[in-house]
């Protein structure tokens, strides 16, 4: 999705903006534009190119110490050169980068023609700029802040916005409804961006705007106010900024040719570091301290649902099935772009977990404000720690996953998996889940990571396999109970990166219908936990065989011989853990599937890292 740099300081902007740009073009982008104010004007160049390019094509020096810049993800209007952000208003004074979807653009787009201002893009954000500047015109004297509350006032929908005043070149004016911002704090210098990849090199002292907050951000200082207020009542302060743990290097991609593999390799740290003071030996049982919660309120929940989108709900899935074992509490999961659109009934013994890498999808906020609002208990289980959703909850559960750059999210989903296996151990061992049961599960956990790195050891192996497919045009991921969801989420991350087509069934769904489907080119990639429903699972291959489809089976059971064209055969661990396990070879598989057929594996066609608009 879109991404926004601002820079005020003592260092020449442009480069910070440009590098900051690059930081952000993970998160998907069509086109790229910067704006340096020179002489009163803002000095513009954009269009729809990469960032390498853009930066190509600024031959003559923009100097100057303020400045704003913007990848751009198109709604409202083509990708194109036009299109691209900063947008000016027509006295080409006031310049405006827009994250988000202004939902009453058309007849904000018809006033101001009605008015003779002649728009010349086809975006919802220029009219932004030409509002602020009318505001500015109408109170001669008053402050950028001001006017742009003002043009807000007239706006409907999300947005994460800075703004440049080419006559005022000492200060920016920065407002979030929706979609992330944040300012990062130098010495004599500030940051802005609307994720923390574009500002983590130059600073770790940062301050997350809140929705309905406006800044002024000027080199040395900033304040904050509510977009609501009018000039008098506006509480102006300056909020307390926090420090983030992250480094440049955590975005950078050291030996790796990619981040997804970066990212599949640093899953055995990410659990590490996940389950870091959470495991208790004495009780046999589980920390969640950010949850908040004690004894007698976790044993009140009756009920769990889990809500996410994409494969944050496929995790989701995983932790419905660990909670009902561990805990016996019923629970399941379902799409959070879904969840508001159905008036949902909340239920307040019902315990609602949001899960999101990002913390910033629109879909899975959106859940959350529709619980809160309907007085829903919710907690997070989010990776970036700052980000709106981990805000909204107020309490959670963090991944401690690290970043994730690449789209296909591969370590943050193992970390959602995991920490449900640890909230589903905590509410079992306050139930009835036995001692001896949590210290087997206690046993598992703490061997995940080794596991893991087992797992990364057979790559070579893996890779083989995949490339052996890369012909296919459609595939079949089958799983059943504990490996259904993990079918989902190796289907998804193949679609994703790879553009073959992969349908998730469960496995006695397949008998109902998509058996029509196999034959000699038909894939199946078939997931075979070592549980009590194996032989069920050896039927299902059977079913297949017999039709002659090809068999790839994931398996940490020994499979009969030749019962499989390819077996990806991994290391066991306790049977309610497998779903953990068993979906990273999915991620190496979908990975060198994706490689042998060249595709750009951190930036798939179409997606976005994360997804802030509806
Ligand atoms: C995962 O590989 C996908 N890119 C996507 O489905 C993702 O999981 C989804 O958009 C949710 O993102 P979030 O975890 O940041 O909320």
């Amino acid at each position: 999705m879109c991404g926004i740099v601002g820079y005020i300081g003592h260092r020449d902007a442009s480069p910070v903006l440009l590098e900051g740009l690059h930081r952000l073009e993970y998160r998907g982008y069509d086109s790229a534009g910067i704006a340096v104010p020179h002489r009163g004007r803002p000095r513009v160049h954009k269009a729809a190119v990469r960032v390498a390019e853009l930066r190509d094509r600024l031959q003559t020096p923009m100097p100057g110490r303020i400045g704003i810049a913007h990848t751009r993800w198109a709604t409202h209007g083509e990708a194109t050169d036009v299109n691209a952000h900063p947008h000016l208003d027509a006295s080409g004074r006031i310049a405006v980068v827009h994250n988000g979807i202004i939902e009453n653009a058309e007849a904000l787009r018809e006033q101001l023609t009605g008015r003779g201002v002649t728009l010349v893009s086809d975006t919802d954000t220029e009219a932004i700029a030409h509002l602020i500047a009318a505001a500015l015109d109408e109170g001669a004297n008053s402050s950028l802040e001001d006017a742009v509350r003002s043009a807000l006032g007239a706006v409907d929908g999300t947005y994460g916005l800075v703004v440049l005043d080419a006559r005022r070149p000492e200060e920016l004016v920065v407002a979030r409804n929706g979609s992330p911002i944040v300012l990062g704090i130098g010495d004599g210098e500030m940051f802005i961006a609307s994720d923390l990849a574009a500002l983590v090199r130059y600073t770790q002292r940062v301050v997350y705007l809140d929705d309905g907050e406006l800044a002024t951000v000027r080199a040395g200082a900033f304040q904050t106010s509510s977009l609501q207020a009018n000039t008098l009542q506006a509480d102006r302060a300056a909020k307390t900024p926090t420090t983030v743990s992250l480094e440049a290097e955590d975005y950078e991609l050291g030996e790796f040719a990619d981040f997804m593999r970066k990212e599949i390799y640093e899953q055995p740290e990410a659990v590490r570091r996940a389950l870091r003071g959470r495991l208790d030996d004495r009780f046999a049982t589980t920390h969640l301290g950010g949850l908040n919660m004690d004894a007698r309120q976790l044993r009140e929940i009756r009920r769990v649902k889990f809500l996410g989108c994409g494969s944050a709900y496929y995790a989701g899935q995983i932790g419905a099935n660990l909670v009902e074992e561990l805990a016996r509490i019923p629970a399941d999961a379902e799409p959070a772009s879904e969840f508001r659109y159905r008036n949902p009934v909340i239920d307040s013994d019902t315990l609602y977990v949001a899960i999101s890498q990002s913390g910033e999808t629109a879909d899975t906020l959106a859940a959350v404000q529709e619980l809160q609002r309907k007085g829903g208990q919710v907690i997070g289980v989010v990776n970036a720690v700052g980000s709106a959703i981990a805000r909204e909850c107020g309490r959670g559960i963090f991944l401690h996953a690290g970043p994730e750059v690449s789209v296909a999210s591969t370590k943050a989903v193992t970390t959602m998996s995991l920490s449900f296996a640890l909230l589903g151990a905590l509410l079992g061992r306050v139930r009835d889940l036995s001692t001896a049961n949590g210290k087997r599960l206690v046993a598992g956990l703490r061997a995940l990571p080794e596991r893991i790195e087992q797992i990364l050891a057979l790559e070579e192996e893996i890779a083989a396999a995949a490339r052996e497919y890369a012909h296919a045009s459609h595939m079949f991921f089958i799983g059943r109970v504990r490996g259904w969801p993990v079918a989902r989420e190796g289907a998804q991350k193949l679609k994703e990166i790879s553009y073959i087509h992969a349908e998730a069934y469960q496995a006695a769904e397949l008998k109902h219908g998509p058996l029509a489907l196999i034959d000699e080119t038909m894939p199946s990639v078939v997931i075979v936990p070592d549980d009590e429903l194996f032989t069920k699972n050896i039927g299902t291959i059977e079913q297949i065989r017999a039709r002659g489809g090809p068999i790839i089976a994931i398996t940490n059971a020994e499979l009969p011989a030749d019962l499989a064209d390819t077996v990806i055969r991994i290391p066991g661990n306790e049977p309610e853990l497998d779903p953990i396990l068993l979906g990273i070879p999915l991620q190496l598989f979908a990975y060198h599937l994706a490689l042998k057929l060249g595709r750009d594996i951190d930036k798939p066609r179409n997606l976005a890292k994360s997804v802030t608009v509806e």
